[in-house]
């Protein structure tokens, strides 16, 4: 394996790794980052040079477009790297790493379970495109026990799909627990991690394929759509770049580079994004409209103690729970009064975001009830008192519009 991939960082710090990952041999003509490379077709001096590309497509080596080129590798490399796997495949967007991984290992008559939840458009692939081509899926508690989830397995179950937090709803998953129990039962472990971008090590707790919407914290300035799909073995890599080829997957170069320029940065961003988002949830949680603040990370709150236990660290992404009473057209008219929150989905951006959840979120597995009104908070960059002062003014809102 070149250099690239063998993780030549692995026991440096997380802002080294981010400095120095997917480098080597990418500079042209001494500059710093690579040429963004846009292609399709390749040229081959001779034949024989084409007949030894076509055997090497797990490679990163150039055969066609569609294989990737110069600009995805060293952001495959980067995002391999920071999740601890050996290879990664870059997707044109989250939900496509979503979905190519779980084309990967279901086939008909396979069943899948699920996170009851689970992020939408990831139900909605099960339930509106797999369903047709005869694979069952079963929705089950986030928060299930290994013994819980043990008579839920099927012999025909090939997939346990986690996602941990739920990017709505903040349930921590007991990751080592539920794949231990998938492992004995011959399935394979998905997970979308792209709220733990590096705080959590998927490969350490049991994963087999990590999923990431690099949309989010990598990209991190909300403009551009990507996702990856990272493996730990030989075997997956071949299942997992096998099918995305299959599928035609293929990311614009021009998005890979602003991925990579942000993937650069993106610890510091981290960094802030937490500490600030923490102080905002810390202050919310004081509030007498709060009943609940759903962050992992704060003492306390539903998911901690497991937290404490798998993740290094946070994004800035969390919920909070409205006291039983406040009503809907409340919420939505403190949303409406926020000057520096964005009402907007996705998160991961410089930029902050609210977004009232209660009655967008599908559930069928009996969880996610948490007894009163849910808004979903993306915390960016700016200064965190100012975001309080603006949460504050629309909670005076909030309380001054009828019920
Ligand atoms: C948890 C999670 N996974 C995947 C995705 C999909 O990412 P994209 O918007 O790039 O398709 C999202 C998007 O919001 C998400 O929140």
């Amino acid at each position: 394996m070149a250099d690239d991939t063998s993780q030549p960082h692995a026991k440096m710090g997380f802002y080294t790794r981010l400095s120095h990952a997917g480098r080597a041999g990418t500079n042209v003509r001494g500059f710093v980052n690579p040429a963004v490379h846009r292609g399709s077709t390749m040229l081959y001096a001779k034949m024989a040079d084409r007949v030894a590309a076509a055997s090497e497509r797990l490679e990163q080596k150039p055969h066609y477009g569609t294989g990737g080129g110069p600009t995805h590798w060293p952001l495959e490399n980067v995002i391999a790297e920071i999740e601890g796997g050996t290879r990664c495949q870059i997707v044109s967007t989250g939900l496509a790493a979503v979905t190519v991984p779980l084309q990967a290992y279901l086939k008909a008559g396979d069943h899948v379970l699920m996170p009851d939840s689970v992020y939408g458009p990831a139900r909605n692939f099960c339930d509106n495109f797999l369903s047709r081509f005869g694979v069952q899926t079963t929705y089950y508690n986030p928060c299930i026990t290994a013994a819980e989830i043990e008579p839920l397995f099927q012999p025909n179950t090939t997939v346990l799909y986690t996602e941990s937090p739920g990017s709505h709803t903040f349930e921590v998953q007991d990751i080592p627990a539920l794949a231990a129990v998938a492992h004995a039962k011959g399935a394979k472990v998905l997970m979308d991690n792209t709220w733990g971008i590096h705080f959590f090590q998927p490969f350490r707790h049991g994963v087999d394929v990590s999923i990431q919407a690099l949309t989010k914290y990598v990209v991190g300035h909300s403009d551009v759509l990507l996702g990856s799909i990272t493996v730990n073995s030989n075997e997956d890599w071949a299942r997992v770049r096998g099918t995305a080829s299959v599928l035609g997957q293929y990311a614009s170069p021009d998005d890979c580079w602003l991925a990579l320029r942000g993937v650069r940065t993106m610890a510091v961003r981290l960094d802030r994004q937490m500490a600030s988002a923490l102080e905002v949830a810390r202050w919310l949680a004081a509030r007498h409209e709060i009943a609940q603040v759903l962050h992992p990370a704060l003492p306390g709150a539903p998911g901690h103690a497991i937290w404490k236990r798998d993740f290094t660290g946070a994004c800035s992404l969390f919920g909070i729970v409205f006291k039983p009473g406040i009503t809907q057209p409340q919420v939505h008219a403190m949303a409406d009064a926020l000057q520096l929150f964005g009402k907007g989905a996705s998160w991961g951006g410089y930029e902050s975001l609210a977004l009232p959840t209660s009655g967008f979120i599908t559930r069928t597995a009996n969880s996610g009830d948490f007894g009163g009104q849910m808004m979903r908070l993306h915390i960016g960059l700016e200064d965190p008192t100012d975001l309080i002062a603006d949460l504050a003014q629309g909670l005076d809102v909030l309380r001054a519009t009828k019920p």
